[in-house]
């Protein structure tokens, strides 16, 4: 089955979901277009996903995508959390904020019982995961209204999981990427070895040769060229994400828009000082100073809350020194257009 008939939408693109970086209203504007809109969930509690899920159903009856991280939430190690402050101290003192004001606590919860009893008022088309899947109990929850099952992969052994525990499409995200890295079978990534993370172009065809699912490629996709490149390799659709991330419906800073559009986002790296897991961004003060990979930081995501107050700081004195400025490594499709006219300048540029 092609992924168009497997989501019911029209074209085969995916608007990628980038919590902290967008709501309904750019998931609303990419679905009605035809393509798949997507809402990242995994920071919203129950009430504000219920909010967003009802503005959706109010403003389009397209098919949209609702996506969660599942990773394990850690127990807080309080050693680590104040080895990994006592570094952070230098900051704290240049910009006049107190260390011990700071909060430690989950800033990103995985998929739970309450997120799939909201989802079940809704029935969204299609259900998509990072960091692999939830329990068998939660994905048949989320089965229970025949929502389609989608989740990351990284390496070829990861998509082959995911096929064989139940999902019915996978995303092949490559290293060019922005945002967290999907992995979930490995963490050679945090040990500083990135040997078993491949680009697009050479993990995409070993996990179209490896599973019967239909594959997403994911990682550097910017314009039509890109996308054809990709089913070309044998991907059923694309999954773009920093391409939509000037787009008006986009919900991101000043500092994070103004840093996209200059010459630094040409430069990003993998690192793990924003939340504890890889994730690809503009590469900033934090990341330069404490990067990219330190293996200080406390445990996904409990490494975003030291962090917390030094952003909302430099932020407020317009500085993104220590803002997670998720990008990848392709911002050449970045465009202060609509949503609704990015995606339909894909669309009509694909070809196979
Ligand atoms: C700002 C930003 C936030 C992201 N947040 C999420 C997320 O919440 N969930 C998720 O599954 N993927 C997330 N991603 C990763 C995307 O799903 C996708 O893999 C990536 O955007 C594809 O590469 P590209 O950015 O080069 O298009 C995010 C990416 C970006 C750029």
């Amino acid at each position: 089955m092609s992924l168009t008939q497997l989501l019911g939408i029209d074209v085969p693109i995916i608007q990628a979901p980038m919590a902290g970086a967008q709501g309904s209203a750019l998931a609303i504007a990419v679905s009605k277009t035809g393509a798949l809109g997507s809402l990242p969930c995994a920071m919203l509690n129950a009430d504000a996903l219920r909010a967003e899920l009802t503005t959706i159903r109010a403003l389009t009856k397209q098919p949209f995508n609702v996506n969660f991280f599942c990773h394990t939430q850690p127990a807080i190690d309080i050693e680590k959390e104040q080895a990994w402050r006592a570094m952070l101290t230098r900051y704290f003192i240049e910009y006049d904020l107190d260390a011990d004001t700071v909060v430690p606590g989950p800033a990103r919860l995985p998929f739970n019982e309450e997120a799939a009893a909201v989802l079940a008022e809704f029935q969204p088309a299609a259900v998509s995961f990072h960091f692999g899947l939830p329990s068998d109990a939660l994905l048949a929850k989320v089965r229970s209204w025949d929502a389609k099952i989608i989740s990351t992969a990284t390496t070829v052994a990861e998509a082959v999981w995911l096929e064989q525990h139940g999902a019915d499409a996978v995303i092949a995200q490559g290293w060019e990427a922005g945002g967290h890295r999907g992995n979930f079978l490995s963490d050679e990534l945090l040990s500083g070895s990135v040997g078993n993370q491949l680009s697009t172009l050479a993990l995409v065809p070993q996990i179209v040769d490896a599973v019967k699912i239909p594959v997403i490629a994911a990682g550097g996709i910017a314009d039509a060229r890109g996308i054809n490149a990709a089913m070309r390799l044998g991907a059923a659709g694309v999954q773009i994400g920093t391409a939509y991330l000037l787009c008006n419906e986009a919900t991101i800073s000043d500092v994070y828009r103004r840093a996209l559009k200059s010459e630094s986002a040409r430069s990003t790296a993998v690192t793990n000082v924003f939340t504890g897991r890889p994730a690809r961004g503009i590469v900033n003060r934090m990341i330069k100073e404490m990067g990219p990979i330190n293996f200080a930081a406390p445990a996904f995501p409990l490494a975003n809350s030291a962090i917390t107050p030094l952003r909302v700081k430099a932020e407020a004195q317009g500085s993104g020194d220590f803002s997670p400025l998720w990008a990848g490594q392709n911002v050449s499709g970045c465009r202060e257009i609509s949503a609704a006219e990015l995606t339909y300048e894909f669309a009509r540029g694909v070809s196979i």
